[in-house]
């Protein structure tokens, strides 16, 4: 039996703030989300879905969320967000009302079904704190919801890493009870990827067994400062968005995470001429 690939496009961190104000003094993150829903529109095929794994807005203020609906408007793909530090929870039910969180109050979480897969996208924010922690509420309904559907497999999306990713300032403001996911991630092997965001930086590890991505964002980096050489800092280097493609097949099938850079680039040339002969 051969099953259509499933495509998750995750992008990540957007620090909308409202119209003509710039992130830090300095970075138009509302033109970086511009460019970035262009390449999402443009991707062939088109992405089954579009996670925004946090920090949708920046301050946050009401004002942002409704700049980031304009931003938003020309995507042709669904999408599903959850929120980072700098979101607030109340701010982005009231953005996006037709969401369907597994609880009418509190974290934003939410399970969403494409296909043969599953999505659980958690929402690990503090008020008012940089760090992350997953609730009891969130951690017992995600154990629950794992252990009802044994067979499929399962990403996990949330804002905060569960691991230390060098960069001393974003480490203490990592996911505090990263522990508790562990626990968890351990005892259900359907989940394949745990895919996160905060950092703005493209990275790997593996997690409780289970590859675990880091998202790039559309707009700055965090500077790869793995020495302590500078104050905390940000780079403009390329943008980039993370393309989860599961390919069904025995087992849990086979999931397979593609970094795309946002741009124009010289190219596709072909590789072979009319004559059918490597060029
Ligand atoms: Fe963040």
């Amino acid at each position: 039996m051969s099953q259509k690939p499933v495509c998750v496009a995750q992008i990540s961190d957007l620090h909308i703030k409202r119209p003509g104000a710039l992130a830090y003094g300095r970075v138009d993150t509302a033109k970086a989300l511009e460019r970035c829903i262009a390449a999402l529109n443009e991707f062939a095929p088109a992405p089954d879905l579009v996670v925004i794994s946090g920090d949708l807005a920046d301050t946050p203020t009401p004002e942002e969320y409704d700049h980031l609906r304009r931003l938003l408007a020309p995507l042709k793909l669904p999408f599903a967000s959850i929120p980072g530090n700098h979101d607030s929870r109340e701010m982005m039910r009231t953005a996006f009302p037709a969401s369907k969180y597994a609880q009418s109050s509190g974290a934003l979480n939410q399970r969403i079904e494409l296909a043969g897969l599953d999505l659980m996208l958690l929402d690990s924010s503090v008020h008012g704190k940089p760090h992350g922690l997953l609730e009891p509420p969130t951690l017992e309904w995600l154990d629950a919801k794992l252990a009802s559907a044994p067979e499929r497999p399962a990403l996990l999306f949330l804002h905060h890493p569960p691991f230390k990713a060098g960069i001393w300032h974003m480490d203490r403001q990592d996911l505090f009870n990263a522990d508790a996911l562990w626990e968890i991630v351990r005892r259900h092997s359907r989940v394949r990827l745990v895919a996160t965001g905060h950092i703005h930086r493209a990275t790997l590890t593996m997690f409780a067994g289970v590859p675990t991505t880091i998202c790039p964002a559309p707009n700055h980096a965090v500077d790869l400062d793995l020495a302590q050489l500078r104050e905390p800092s940000f780079k403009m280097e390329p943008p980039a968005f993370h393309l989860h493609v599961w390919f069904p097949g025995e087992g849990f099938g086979n999931l397979v995470t593609h970094h795309v850079p946002i741009g124009q680039f010289d190219g596709p040339h072909p590789f072979f001429g009319p004559d059918g002969k490597l060029l």
